[in-house]
């Protein structure tokens, strides 16, 4: 790991004056260089309007991230949507699949944007902005066992993630961080860039 006095610095410093007040939050703007997460991904294919039994069939499967990419491949005609998702996003749709489908409901809610469970996403812009400026936690690229390592240090063991959101997160972390810094708003550069 890199590391760099300053950044050290910025973080303690931002750290410490959480303790006074909560850093502004970033508007939804300001954040859309950080990508979807599943459950905005699985919205944007509702939207679509698929088949209704393919929609349903999304909502009520039971399988692992591998299963859910042959999935995709083998629906991908009735449900045109799936093609047009990148790589990462079939990923990142497929591992959030794995972690929340089938819905307890077994069925289509009607609000699925209100209903869904938080993606991995949701999880960072929760939990990942109280003490420090999101951009330290997106731009770093890290394994899954390393990304659990980093919540489990003092700083980060206080923090209120049950295991299985911790995993979720650490999953989505590992497919959508290692943002290169020329990504990121000039404004949300200062403390990230540098670690
Ligand atoms: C309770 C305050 C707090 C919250 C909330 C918090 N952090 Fe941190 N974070 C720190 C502090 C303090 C440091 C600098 C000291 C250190 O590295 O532990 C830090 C540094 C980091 C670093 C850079 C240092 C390293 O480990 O490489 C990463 C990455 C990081 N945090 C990730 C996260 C993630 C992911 C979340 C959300 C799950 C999060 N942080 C939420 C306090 C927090």
């Amino acid at each position: 790991m890199r590391f760099n006095f300053l950044a050290a610095a910025v973080v303690a410093a931002t750290f410490s004056a959480c303790l006074v007040q909560p850093l502004a939050a970033q508007t939804a703007e300001q954040l859309t260089f950080i990508p979807a997460g599943g459950k905005s991904l699985l919205v944007n294919i509702a939207n679509t309007k698929p088949p209704a039994d393919e929609l349903k069939a999304l909502l009520t499967g039971k399988r692992s991230r591998e299963e859910w990419v042959s999935y995709f491949k083998a629906h991908n005609q009735t449900v045109p949507a799936l093609q047009r998702l990148s790589d990462k996003q079939r990923l990142t749709l497929a591992d959030y699949l794995s972690f929340h489908m089938p819905l307890p409901s077994n069925q289509v809610p009607a609000n699925l944007a209100r209903t869904l469970p938080k993606d991995g996403r949701d999880l960072a812009l929760d939990n990942c902005q109280g003490c420090h400026i999101i951009t330290v936690v997106v731009t770093q690229d890290r394994t899954k066992t390393a990304w659990l390592g980093t919540m489990s240090t003092p700083a980060h063991a206080v923090i209120k993630m049950t295991p299985a959101e911790r995993d979720e997160l650490a999953s989505y972390l590992v497919l959508n961080a290692g943002i290169p810094i020329e990504q990121v708003p000039e404004e949300l550069r200062a403390s990230g860039a540098t670690y």
